[in-house]
């Protein structure tokens, strides 16, 4: 199968030397990448900014904003059999980005922002024949949260996990997620390795596709 997936975090530049961005390292996309490939399926990976080496085989498309993602994600969408946003995109930009450095010659700066797109909630809306998977990155209330964005975005599934922890979610080796189901199924998967939560994951939505 196809496999589109997308990691890391997106930057959303300010001026040509500040941007606004999260504490995303793309090392869960990377494992589902990597895990996707392994099983022999195509893997194109759309990511943002990382420290990562694409996994061998994996065609990778390097964006910087929450915009260039977008683009990357529609471009490749239509020949997709299996979609993950697994990036932390960030939902806001500078409502205008400076051409040249800002300099501070001013006690105060104020930062106008507006919303960036929201691609999953796209590719839900212009549903195709793509099974679409998406990530609920929270700090409470997680199933709740997860509950309403998998019907919101019109997911297939979609994988919880906590980000205020330092032993799991962004930047750990480690997560902790459960997986719910358009079918109204929850599987909790203990604190793990991200490889292996990619493992499972990826296995998941393969007997979802398989069974359908
Ligand atoms: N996502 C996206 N485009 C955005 C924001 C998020 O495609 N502009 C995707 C993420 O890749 C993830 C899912 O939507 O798969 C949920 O992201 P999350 O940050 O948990 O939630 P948001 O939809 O941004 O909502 P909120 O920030 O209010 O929790």
């Amino acid at each position: 199968m196809k496999f589109l997936i997308t990691a890391g975090p997106t930057r959303e530049y300010i001026d040509p030397v500040r941007y606004i961005s999260n504490p995303s390292t793309g090392k869960m996309g990377y494992a589902l990448a990597q895990t996707a490939r392994a099983l022999g399926h195509q893997v194109v990976l759309v990511s943002g900014p990382t420290c990562l080496a694409a996994p061998a085989g994996v065609k990778l498309i390097p964006i910087v904003s929450a915009d260039d993602m977008q683009k990357a994600v529609f471009e490749n969408m239509l020949a997709a059999d299996v979609i993950i946003m697994a990036a932390a995109v960030s939902d806001f930009k500078p409502a205008s980005s400076a051409r040249l450095k800002i300099k501070k010659d001013k006690a105060s700066l104020q930062l106008s922002l507006k919303r960036n797109p929201d691609i999953l909630a796209a590719l839900g809306n212009r549903k195709h024949s793509y099974y679409l998977v998406g990530f609920a990155a929270e700090t409470d209330h997680v199933i709740l949260h997860a509950q309403k964005k998998l019907l919101n975005k019109n997911l297939d599934m979609i994988v919880a996990n906590r980000v205020d922890r330092e032993d799991t979610g962004f930047g750990s080796d480690f997560n902790e997620a459960v997986l719910l189901f358009k079918e109204g199924k929850n599987k909790r998967i203990a604190k793990t390795s991200k490889t292996k939560l990619a493992q499972v994951v990826i296995r998941e939505i393969i007997s979802h596709i398989t069974a359908a």
